[in-house]
């Protein structure tokens, strides 16, 4: 058996060990997942106990620790490179430590999925953390037309812009820098785990937007209620994200593609 874990703080409530117990199951895979609480200020030592003494083949990494693992990787893939943050860890047989992120691919399956397109598009997102940078270069592989990332502290948001300003027109500001209405707007802020929404004008939505919260929760986020109001196309929360970006940290250590969607399903109906 090979055994797998994710690791956060906290980390009682992850549904990662449900969601890849059930991709072992499809795809009879004979592996051991399960959810570890790391003490805030061990991870490296945490790292080495999870190899060495466990012997765990690969982990995923989630709040708060994925930039601080990014900075202790031995190598890391293209991808996670530019993220600045890991979700993903194989152990290598020599030892080291091989990160990669899976949360910017996880974004743009689930929005394939729900067959929206991106190119020509003028993108919004909301936030300049760790979770916004992620997404920002597999967003622009679609080509959009712009990508506007908007933060409640303008200087992230700007600094953010500058820094994959190769990839395309991408522009970052404040929320009283933003203008115009969007096509798709992804929310990266941590805003609705306080029931908060963004201090954006409702000029952002029209009734072709598609809204897209990072997050999700047993009921609509703050962020997908505000969107409603709006009238806007589609609402779509983050719990195919969540799968999607599961499903490749899988494929990473299984080299086996699940069926993502029968899972999401099964969440669907868990939460309810
Ligand atoms: P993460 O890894 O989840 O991105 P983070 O790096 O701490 O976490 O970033 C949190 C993001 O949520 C930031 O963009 C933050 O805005 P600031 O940079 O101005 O702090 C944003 N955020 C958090 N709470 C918010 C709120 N109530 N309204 C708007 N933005 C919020």
């Amino acid at each position: 058996t090979d055994k797998y874990a994710v690791i956060g703080h906290p980390i009682k409530h992850s549904k990662s060990p449900f969601i890849h117990a059930e991709f072992a199951k499809q795809s009879q895979q004979d592996i051991e997942y399960t959810a570890i609480e790391v003490p805030l200020e061990s991870l490296a030592s945490s790292l080495q106990q999870l190899r060495d003494i466990l012997k765990l083949k690969g982990i995923n990494i989630t709040v708060p620790f994925k930039e601080q693992a990014w900075a202790l990787a031995d190598s890391l893939s293209d991808r996670a490179q530019r993220a600045g943050a890991i979700n993903t860890v194989i152990f290598e047989s020599d030892g080291t430590i091989y990160g990669d992120n899976t949360d910017g691919i996880g974004l743009c399956r689930d929005l394939e999925n729900h067959h929206i397109s991106l190119k020509d598009k003028r993108i919004l997102l909301i936030g300049a953390g760790g979770a916004a940078r992620g997404v920002i270069a597999p967003l622009m592989t679609y080509q959009p037309a712009e990508l506007f990332i908007a933060n409640r502290t303008a200087s992230k948001a700007t600094q953010l812009a500058d820094l994959f300003s190769d990839l395309g027109i991408i522009k970052g500001g404040g929320f009283t820098d933003v203008s115009g209405h969007f096509d798709i707007i992804i929310n990266a802020t941590a805003a609705s785990l306080q029931d908060e929404v963004p201090d954006l004008p409702e000029s952002i939505f029209t009734e072709k937007s598609c809204c897209y919260d990072m997050m999700y929760a047993d009921r609509d986020t703050a962020f997908i209620k505000w969107a409603k109001q709006h009238k806007v196309s589609q609402t779509i929360d983050g719990l195919g994200m969540l799968v999607e970006q599961a499903a490749e940290a899988f494929y990473l250590w299984r080299h086996i593609r699940p069926d993502t969607q029968a899972v999401l399903q099964q969440l669907r109906e868990n939460i309810k």
